[in-house]
């Protein structure tokens, strides 16, 4: 049984093509049907304002911003993400499923671009409302594995602009992959890494046996 103020803020993370967006879904049908309000949002975006600042991020050259100016630019988003999508969510009683949040932003402009992780700690204290997801899980690919996931995805003519990102080389992704694993292993009460080279339901059916051993009980 589920009770009142219940309601959990879960975040995914991962690199490029790990499943994430479709294991969200998964979640929130499952959720749906057990009587939830489920909220499925998305970073960079997930309110008006941070869906403009979403545009600014992932279309354009590789090079478009130094690495301290993007990592601003994905607090800016996530401060407004926050204040107008999730904490009104929470506090209604709504789960919160969360496609990437302030991980990524470790990963992506700390591991990856070498933004220091103080100042990027210190970014996120200052945004972050008292918040932190009660549950992070992470969908661990092998990063060529995921690349081509993704080139796959953008090639069944899913928004083919957004590959910024995608397009910043092996290395770079290798990275941030190892960025993840060790934001885990620091974080082992929040963080699950899940082994995203499995199939779908594979996956999913570990995630629903976390999901009813924390919160379900
Ligand atoms: P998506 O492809 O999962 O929608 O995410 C868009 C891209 O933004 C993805 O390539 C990862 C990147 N990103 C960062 O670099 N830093 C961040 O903080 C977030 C949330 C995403």
């Amino acid at each position: 049984m589920i009770g009142p103020g219940a309601a959990k803020f879960i975040t995914f993370e991962g690199g490029e093509g790990a499943g994430k967006t479709t294991q969200i879904r998964r979640l929130s049908a499952y959720l749906e049907a057990l009587g939830q309000a489920v909220l499925q949002t998305r970073e960079p975006g997930g309110s008006p304002g941070a869906e403009c600042i979403r545009t600014l991020l992932v279309e354009g050259e590789p090079d478009r911003w130094d690495a301290e100016t993007e990592a601003l630019l994905h607090f800016a988003a996530r401060r407004d993400h926050l204040v107008k999508t999730i904490v009104p969510a929470l506090k209604a009683g709504t789960w919160v499923l969360c496609d990437r949040f302030a991980d990524s932003t470790i990963a992506y402009q700390g591991y990856g671009h070498g933004v220091p992780l103080e100042g990027l700690e210190q970014l996120y204290a200052l945004v972050r409302e008292g918040r932190r997801p009660d549950l992070t899980f992470m969908l661990d690919l092998a990063v060529e594995a995921g690349l081509s996931r993704a080139g796959t995805r953008s090639a069944d003519g899913v928004a083919p602009q957004e590959d910024r990102y995608e397009r910043m080389g092996e290395a770079f992704h290798g990275r941030l992959r190892a960025g993840f694993l060790e934001i885990a292993a620091s974080e082992p009460e929040r963080c699950v890494v899940l082994d995203a080279a499995r199939d779908e339901d594979t996956v999913f059916t570990e995630i629903m046996g976390i999901i009813e051993d924390r919160f379900l009980k």
